[in-house]
């Protein structure tokens, strides 16, 4: 049913497995045989596919085009990746049987799913780093605030203290000044005596 190279990739396909430091994934089942494909993508901040993998239940034709699809994605960037043809998996193999047609499809539908996912992933992080953005933002406008205030702030403090300095002066000179009455009180007190 399968030629020869279809069997030979098949018996050692490439790229399987999950590799480690992936930032995407996708999951996607063969609606005709209920099979599924899990791929894993490592794509850098250029949006290249640096590194590719799968894990599948799937059959010979779909592991055998899923290690080719691998290959072929491998150093791309996303959009090339999405461009990808199930024909060019199919032209790869040397051709698959006709019932065989749609397993090519899993693997590339599982890369669109990837992307996604990946897509979806880099607008959570730009929503967060805009996120922190405004939050910097934020701070250093409250702090420029709080330094413009800081002179106004010193000198309200400086009055406060010298009115507190003052209210201590004050006491101390009614204390003084009830002293000096009380003497004045005994010396009339010991000049009435005589
Ligand atoms: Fe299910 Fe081929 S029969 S993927």
């Amino acid at each position: 049913m399968y030629n020869d190279k279809v069997i030979s990739v098949f018996q050692h396909p490439k790229h399987t497995g999950e590799i480690k430091n992936h930032n995407a994934v996708g999951l996607v089942d063969n609606d005709s045989c209920g099979d599924i494909m899990k791929v894993f993508l490592k794509i850098n901040d250029k949006d290249i596919i640096e590194d590719a993998s799968f894990k599948t239940f799937g059959c010979a034709a779909a592991i055998a085009s899923s290690s080719v699809a691998m290959d072929k994605i491998i150093g791309k960037s996303v959009n090339d990746a999405l461009a990808l043809d199930s024909q060019e998996i199919i032209d790869e193999l040397g051709g698959l049987p006709t019932q065989k047609i749609h397993c090519s499809m899993l693997a590339k539908e599982a890369i669109t799913a990837a992307i996604d996912d990946y897509r979806k992933r880099q607008k959570r992080l730009a929503k967060k780093a805009s996120k922190q953005a405004q939050l910097a933002k934020n701070a250093k406008t409250d702090n420029a605030e709080a330094v413009k205030e800081t002179p106004k702030i010193v000198e309200e403090n400086k009055s406060q203290l010298l009115v507190k300095r003052l209210q201590k002066l004050v006491k101390k000179q009614e204390k003084t000044l009830d002293k000096i009455l009380d003497i004045n009180k005994r010396i009339e007190q010991i000049k009435n005596k005589k």
